[in-house]
């Protein structure tokens, strides 16, 4: 997996072509408050195609490993614990340039600064509990993807 850190990183700037599939998670804030449902209806209202869907639980190992790519940043710990804090709904996405319209759908990082309307102004509690993960780019997308999903638990 550390392979795959290194692999996120270097391709963050690279996302030049436009993909139809993304990676999101509900995050353990947005399903303790209740909001798996009022989500997945914004996601599907904005034309996304759910392909691959699972409720579950990261343990801290497998956060440590799906954000491996934040380990030197100082909330690292923090955000490892809060996304093994409680359950999930991970799922891939499709949709014509999916992965920069659910970026826009999502908002910005901070729901302080997400724009009204969106997933994260509508959601998210701050910066680390922000409701909602949506890949960066393409190759971080297929990823993501392949982190929580076998090959025979996505349908097209
Ligand atoms: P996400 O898009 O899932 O990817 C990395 C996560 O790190 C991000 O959402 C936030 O939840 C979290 N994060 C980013 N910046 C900060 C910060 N300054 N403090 C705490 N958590 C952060």
């Amino acid at each position: 997996m550390y392979f795959c850190a290194r692999i996120k990183k270097s391709h963050k700037k690279n996302n030049t072509m436009a993909s139809n599939r993304t990676f999101t998670m509900i995050k353990p804030d947005a399903v303790k408050n209740g909001h798996i449902g009022a989500i997945l209806n914004q996601i599907t209202a904005a034309g996304f195609k759910i392909v691959a869907m699972k409720y579950t639980k990261l343990s801290a190992g497998k956060a440590g490993e799906f954000y491996a790519v934040h380990s030197e940043r100082p909330f690292y710990g923090e955000l490892v614990g809060f996304m093994s804090s409680g359950p999930i709904v991970a799922a891939i996405l499709e949709k014509d340039n999916a992965v920069e319209d659910f970026r826009t759908l999502i908002g910005a990082t901070n729901p302080a600064e997400a724009a009204e309307g969106t997933i994260r102004a509508n959601y998210a509690t701050n910066i680390g509990e922000n409701a909602v993960h949506g890949s960066d780019s393409n190759e971080n997308a297929a990823i993501e993807g392949s982190f929580h999903f076998a090959g025979v638990e996505v349908f097209a």
